[in-house]
């Protein structure tokens, strides 16, 4: 339940059908903290199987549409006390563009997957919509809701651990090794096809990478250097690469993102060297943040919404107490939760977010989208300094 409307907000979900991935995890996130109801889908880019697949996510069948414009239009010609609030967007990066924009300008609110879209044109006609608009939009830059995450960025906004001189985050991954572009995966076909995906593992995990040093570091990025790579021999996307960045104060960073390192699962780790002391952060696991000072003995913090450590942000991102693992589908629903409090004002007050929100919002977005472009503007010429 939303306080400040009274009943949860409706739900109208786009792609999640069949065997994808991430449009499950958004049913289940956005629904976690019982504020809001799945109501409509438009599940797959097949019509047939959109429908088919409304009964799994618990859809009527008189709301389960055969593509989003259907979706957009009978929703919007429904009594408001029926029709959705807002749509999510789980859907190949190319089809995200034209669905956000479509969305908002029915009236809607939009939590979509990033990358944001595939090109920066397209993400500035996306920004001046949200504008236009006044909708909230929010985009599923997921780890940056794990509690720990807002614990690294408390510390470091409240100086405990000095300056910032150095930031490093790795995510590496392995499932290309095996991947045989001459057999149709069960699901992401798409993210071999450059005119779908837009870049490889660039967009896919490396956009992650960029978006955790902002969120947690709170620095900008004044100019970048990239080497990427298309390790796996039929595929023409990259699926390594290594970027450094100067940050704004000076201090100096490093992405390396790969797709192709063997047994790895989905190791993201963020790293951030300050004059006082260190942190350390790791997805495999998250409930733990390390800090180190030299001389002293390491720290481990541990997620604990009583422990006398935790920032305030920190301890209302958690659910549970102390030990009992929390994860990703927990800050995948944190993302959600903020940008409830944001759709549930805008519904009861005309309340229109700002530039900064604590849920990724359109102008991380562009930035991302910018993010991947500069990134191979660079790889192209032999990894040349580029303005950001
Ligand atoms: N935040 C994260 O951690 C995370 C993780 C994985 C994927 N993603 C992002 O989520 C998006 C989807 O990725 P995925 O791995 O779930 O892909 P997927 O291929 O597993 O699923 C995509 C789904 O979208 C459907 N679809 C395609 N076009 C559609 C359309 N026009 N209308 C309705 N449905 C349509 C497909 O039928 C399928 O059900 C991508 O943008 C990806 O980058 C984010």
């Amino acid at each position: 339940m939303n306080p400040e409307i009274h009943r949860k907000l409706r739900m109208g979900l786009i792609g999640g059908g069949g065997a994808a991935f991430i449009g499950k995890v958004h049913a289940l996130s956005a629904t976690l903290d019982n504020r809001a109801r799945l109501c409509a889908g438009a599940l797959s880019s097949d019509p047939q199987r959109a429908k088919e697949a409304a009964p799994m996510f618990g859809i009527h069948a008189n709301r389960a549409y055969q593509d989003f414009y259907e979706l957009l239009k009978s929703e919007s010609q429904l009594d408001e006390k029926q029709r959705i609030d807002f749509v999510s967007i789980a859907t190949p990066n190319h089809t995200h563009a034209e669905i956000a924009i479509a969305a908002l300008q029915a009236g809607f609110h939009v939590v979509c997957d990033k990358p944001m879209t595939n090109t920066v044109d397209e993400a500035r006609e996306l920004v001046k919509t949200v504008e236009q608009t006044g909708k909230v939009f929010a985009l599923t830059h997921n780890y940056t809701g794990y509690p720990m995450i807002r614990q690294a960025r408390e510390i470091i906004g409240a100086g405990e651990i000095g300056e910032i001189l150095a930031v490093r985050s790795s995510y590496m991954q392995g499932w290309l090794t095996l991947f045989d572009t001459t057999v149709t995966p069960p699901r992401g076909a798409w993210k071999s096809d450059p005119d779908k995906a837009g870049s490889g593992s660039l967009g896919d995990i490396g956009t992650h990478a960029y978006n955790l040093i902002r969120f947690v570091t709170g620095l900008t990025v004044n100019k970048l250097s990239a080497t990427t790579e298309s390790f796996h021999t039929t595929r023409p996307l990259d699926d390594y690469g290594i970027i450094q960045l100067k940050m704004e104060n000076g201090a100096l960073g490093l992405i390396n993102y790969s797709q192709m390192s063997h047994g790895r699962l989905n190791d993201f780790t963020l790293e951030v060297d300050g004059t006082k002391g260190s942190l350390q952060w790791q997805q495999e696991d998250p409930n733990q943040l390390v800090v180190r000072r030299q001389g002293a003995s390491t720290e481990i913090m541990h997620r604990h919404p009583g422990g006398e450590y935790m920032h305030e942000l920190a301890r209302l991102a958690t659910r549970i107490p102390a030990g009992h693992p929390e994860g990703f589908y927990e800050a995948f629903a944190n993302v959600y939760r903020a940008a409830f409090d944001d759709m549930a004002k805008n519904i009861a007050t005309g309340f229109q977010p700002g530039v900064h929100t604590l849920y990724p919002n359109v102008y991380d977005g562009l930035e991302g989208v910018r993010f991947i472009e500069r990134v191979q503007a660079s790889a192209k010429d032999s990894s040349a300094w580029q303005a950001f």
